[in-house]
């Protein structure tokens, strides 16, 4: 049975990162001409109400998106993903928090398309709600890894895949792990990004290394610590692993890491890190 309400997280610290660094690499696949896909395989409900009970629950909005949002003098890696959640919010009261499917949605040209799946019952209709009609997004109840395996390689040959799950069931490293070599045995040229979370750091770890070994080159990955590794349980930190990275990246993540790190930090230090597991070939 899936649990896991997005709801509840929506906007924290987590969110912050991966949304910066999608945007990141949206922009990346518009600098050229040619028309791309993103498949975002676990979507969640598209859009956040933080006046909602559920969201109100613990606030985690407020030390995410609740401290970037109104920062001023911030570094330029982080307009385009803040530009997005205040189109949400043209009052300037931060209500609406974009989840990936509307994030990458408002930064499509009229010739690129998202296909999104969602196994929850509630999060799909939320999703459906959010984007029906829309003949640039295509909506799937479905298994976000089954429908990667029924609709890639995409005919443009140009585009993302966005693996964001939930992590509520054991195993799901390794089914990532062969989602990736599935891709990339079919689309070897695809952008593949995987979000994580750092809660018992050997889990994250042991999957790099897994990842590693299955020798699929360029794979960058950029993590986020914000409490000790080896504090008391819960959420010390995420990463995302980029395969196939825009070439710039590496450059653009070397400013915004550490920009996100000292808008975002706790009481502690924190951390962050940028490391090629595989190398471009
Ligand atoms: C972390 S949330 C997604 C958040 C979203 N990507 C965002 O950034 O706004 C994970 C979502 O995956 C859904 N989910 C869990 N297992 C799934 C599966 N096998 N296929 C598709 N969706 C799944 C959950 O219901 C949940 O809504």
């Amino acid at each position: 049975m899936l649990s896991y309400r997005h709801a509840f997280h929506a906007g924290n610290f987590a969110d912050a990162f991966k949304h910066a660094l999608l945007v990141q690499l949206i922009q990346a696949l518009k600098a050229k001409d040619k028309p791309f896909r993103v498949f975002d395989t676990h979507a969640g409900a598209g859009r956040y109400d933080l006046d909602s009970a559920l969201a109100r629950k613990n606030s985690e909005f407020a030390d995410g998106i609740g401290r970037l949002w109104r920062q001023s003098g911030l570094g330029c890696e982080l307009n385009g993903y803040l530009e997005r959640v205040r189109a949400l919010n043209p009052d300037g009261n931060l209500r609406w928090y974009p989840g990936s499917p509307r994030l990458v949605r408002d930064l499509l040209r009229p010739t690129d398309r998202l296909v999104l799946s969602e196994r929850h019952p509630n999060e799909f209709l939320h999703l459906k709600a959010e984007f029906s009609p829309d003949r640039q997004v295509e909506i799937h109840q479905a298994d976000g890894y089954a429908l990667l395996a029924a609709l890639v390689p995409p005919p443009q040959r140009r585009g993302l895949v966005l693996i964001d799950p939930a992590y509520e069931f054991k195993g799901e490293f390794d089914r990532l792990v062969e989602a990736v070599r599935l891709i990339h045995r079919r689309w070897a040229s695809g952008m593949i990004a995987i979000w994580y979370p750092i809660l018992d750091r050997a889990p994250s770890l042991r999957f790099q290394r897994n990842l590693r070994e299955s020798g699929i080159p360029a794979m960058l990955c950029a993590e986020l610590g914000l409490y000790p590794y080896d504090g008391p349980s819960g959420l010390h930190g995420c990463g995302m692993i980029v395969i196939n990275p825009p070439w710039r990246l590496e450059e653009t993540l070397k400013r915004l890491l550490p920009e996100l790190l000292r808008c975002l930090r706790v009481s502690q230090p924190g951390e962050t890190r940028l490391e090629w597991l595989t190398p471009a070939l």
